[in-house]
């Protein structure tokens, strides 16, 4: 949940403890968070142990916020007469921005791009989680108390599709199950009783223990007992180097390597000071996980659940990022093995402004149930404008963060550097980049000048916090006296618009005749063989559903849930299709498209789109396909479309509300049992018009029509046609059914009505 920008507005003021702090120097900080897509929450956690209290002033708008970090000279004194500094701490400020757009925000600017994803609304993917636990002696004591009461939790929140053991080590491998168990209650309290039981002692075989969770998970996969869509990962806690077994580094980096080969992600947790932090992170680096470190011994319990947390949900597998257009450079990481909820991918690039002033970007990605395509385009325009409103917004924020992204990739290749040649070459990348952009790493230090000219140095290689920001980098700005570090992410305004890759569908012209209902609903049925439009209108209350088609033999219904305008008109309350469902039974795949979502079933599980979405979405046989704010179109095998108009009206409309339009192409194969107020006509009637003559109203002559052995009077009239005009319509001409269609629809329109938006008409 937090954004990545959390690595901008960690203040690591412990740095500068022993210093005198002047009244103007660096015991202010002034952060100003300029969000347009809205600010959900900001929060200051207290860091200084209630020393600060109410020190730092929070102001927050709806899009800006500004945390006020100034205590006077006396409350910076640790106490009233004391000389030290109680400034020695972090100001943290954590926050999160609303989120609508599944395809994340695409942030442009001049020639850099930032792209944060970070969807959440999904289904957990089952996961295959193996803990491998150091029992070693020097976790005796606290230490291993509180592994066990995090351990206890973390097993609790295992999902009953999740598999796992538990492995537990020191020169000897033990497992509490040999294989992968599934999460059911009865084996995760099997598995508590286990942990609970462990005796730390001896020493610490690393090699043999992690060997062994690959060999289980491989094993089951290759036994067909892992679900082909769920992923699998490993969780090392260890605080210590090997002593047993094979005690070289790089030789268990590359057994473990070797072992994997890919298809596991490596999590690790080094508690304490013992361990070779640098060893885990290079061993997870390595295979599709991060490593963080623990310190401290009596909040060990909590860090570590929430070290869980972060990988605890898979959301998405496989997830790519693309900028097809070839003058994108330099783009940062854009394959992740896996996206966790609650995290956020950030991915940044350049590109040549001459040549382009807007980005696209195809995201591909697996979910628990669906295989997604997500394309966004940002455009430049509102940003410079946006920009220049802002006294404290970065007109150079892209740049900074394409620069921190990249040193941070840099520092972690050279961590796995097979060559010191090759690492000195990537060291020589770091630091010029790092002067370049003004960013402190491991490797540079930051100096900062007072006005007559002396020099500090501030910070070097700054403290890690796990809890705020992995990698050992720090983005200050402009750290010297005078000068608040100023921060902002002025991200535009929403530019974003969404298109849907391979949207044929949407973009050929629509067929030139179809089935259609629109507002009141005025239903308008073409019959190819006459080639005549017949029109008739429903008038009945908000809440009915009414069938449109249903065909027992394919298994398909297609349902509409009538509401209400806001108040009558002339003495009648118009009503619209409020919602529509569709059922794909053999699919087993239930559609709702409402005025605001659209959502997909399948089985249990459910995913959902917004209107302000253009998305692709493919489900088995079934497709769906979001034009942002107009059309969804959903097919099943290219065989059949349906396609549904969203029309908005002006929010403080005092009468119409939003509705949907529904467009059925008569060359869907339905059976010949397809019914229903549209699927009936899939059987052409015949019908005979004859005697057009003069109506009461000249402009609408009349006429008699022959159908289904019966003779009515029918006015030909104009209906409107949205699918091209989406506010205005197209007129087409049809001859109007009267009395909703009687005589023309078989027996009357009430007997289409049906309890629910899925169910199938039963007919008399
Ligand atoms: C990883 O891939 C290898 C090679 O295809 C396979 O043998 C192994 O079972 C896979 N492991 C898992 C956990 O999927």
């Amino acid at each position: 949940m937090k954004r990545l920008t959390c690595f901008f507005i960690c203040f690591f003021l412990s740095e500068v403890s022993g210093f005198e702090i002047p009244i103007n120097g660096l015991s202010e900080v002034d952060v100003w968070v300029i969000e347009p897509q809205g600010l959900r929450f900001l929060h200051v956690p207290d860091t200084f142990e209630g020393h600060f209290d109410g020190v730092p002033v929070i102001s927050k708008g709806q899009q800006k916020a500004h945390v006020s970090f100034k205590p006077t000279v006396a409350q910076q004194r640790i106490c009233p007469n004391c000389r030290e500094t109680a400034v020695d701490g972090e100001l943290v400020v954590l926050y999160d921005v609303k989120r609508e757009e599944k395809a994340g925000e695409l942030e442009v600017f001049n020639g850099y791009f930032v792209h944060f994803f970070a969807p959440d609304n999904l289904d957990p993917i089952p996961k295959n989680i193996l803990f491998v636990i150091d029992v070693s002696g020097s976790m005796w004591g606290v230490k291993m108390k509180q592994t066990v009461e995090a351990m206890k939790t973390i097993l609790d929140d295992l999902r009953a599709e999740d598999h796992f053991s538990v492995i537990d080590f020191n020169q000897n491998i033990r497992t509490w199950r040999n294989d992968l168990i599934s999460a059911t209650k009865t084996q995760v309290a099997d598995a508590k009783r286990y942990i609970e039981k462990i005796q730390p002692s001896g020493g610490t075989n690393i090699n043999e223990a992690l060997l062994r969770a690959i060999f289980i998970l491989n094993e089951a996969n290759n036994l067909g007992l892992l679900d082909p869509n769920s992923v699998s990962l490993i969780i090392l806690v260890s605080d210590g180097d090997p002593t047993v077994g094979e005690l070289k580094l790089s030789k268990i980096q590359k057994n473990v390597k070797e072992n994997i080969q890919d298809n596991i992600s490596l999590f690790s947790l080094g508690m304490g000071f013992d361990v070779d932090y640098d060893f885990l992170k290079r061993l997870s680096n390595e295979n599709h996980g991060i490593a963080q470190r623990i310190y401290g011994n009596q909040d060990t319990s909590s860090q570590l659940k929430k070290f869980y947390n972060q990988v605890s949900t898979p959301l998405l597998r496989n997830v790519q990022f693309n900028y097809p257009h070839t003058s994108v450079t330099d783009v940062t990481q854009n394959n992740f093995h896996n996206y966790f909820g609650g995290s956020e991918i950030v991915v940044a690039g350049k590109f040549d402004p001459a040549k382009l002033d807007q980005i696209e970007s195809v995201i591909t990605a697996t979910s628990a149930n669906t295989q997604l395509v997500l394309e966004t385009l940002a455009q430049m325009d509102d940003l410079q404008d946006f920009l220049s409103k802002d006294k404290h917004a970065d007109p150079d924020f892209t740049r900074k963060l394409w620069a921190y992204l990249t040193i941070n990739q840099l520092l972690a290749e050279r961590s796995l550097a097979p060559t010191a040649a090759a690492k000195r070459r990537i060291t020589r990348s770091i630091l010029q980049m790092s002067l370049d952009h003004h960013i402190v790493t491991p490797l540079t230090s930051l100096v900062i000048e007072n006005e007559a000219g002396d020099e500090r140095m501030l910070a070097d290689a700054p403290p890690q916090d796990p809890s705020c920001c992995s990698g050992a980098l720090y983005y200050g700005s402009k750290v010297v006296p005078d000068s608040t570090p100023s921060w902002a992410n002025p991200s535009p305004t929403p530019v974003i618009s969404m298109l849907a890759q391979g949207s044929q569908v949407l973009e050929s012209t629509p067929p030139p005749h179809v089935m259609r209902v629109e507002n009141d609903p005025h239903f308008i049925i073409y019959l190819p063989k006459s080639q005549k439009n017949i029109c008739f209108n429903i008038d009945s209350e908000p809440g009915k559903i009414l069938n449109l088609v249903s065909d027992p033999e394919s298994g398909i219904v297609v349902n509409g849930q009538l509401v209400g305008a806001k108040k009558p008109n002339n003495g009648k309350l118009s009503t619209y299709f409020g919602k529509l469902g569709f059922y794909f039974q053999s699919e087993d795949i239930k559609i709702e498209i409402s005025t605001e979502t659209i959502t997909l079933s399948h089985g249990s599980s459910t995913f959902s789109l917004s209107w302000s979405d253009t998305a692709q979405v493919t489900n088995q046989r079934v497709q769906i396909s979001v034009k942002k704010e107009k059309v969804v179109t959903i097919t099943l095998d290219k065989e059949m479309s349906f396609s549904v108009l969203l029309h908005r009206v002006w929010k403080k409309h005092p009468v119409n509300v939003d509705f949907l339009g529904i467009y059925i192409p008569p060359t869907n194969k339905f059976s010949p049992k397809a019914h229903g107020l549209i699927g009936q006509f899939m059987q052409e009637p015949k019908i005979h018009i004859f005697n057009e003559r003069p109506g009461k109203d000249p402009e609408k002559p009349e006429a008699s029509m022959e159908v289904k052995g019966q003779k009515l009077i029918i006015t030909r009239g104009l209906q409107k046609d949205y699918r091209t005009d989406l506010v205005f319509g197209t007129d087409v001409t049809c001859w109007f059914v009267h009395n909703s269609g009687k005589g023309f629809i078989d027996g009357h329109y009430k007997d289409y009505f049906v309890p629910q938006l899925y169910s199938f008409l039963k007919r008399p």
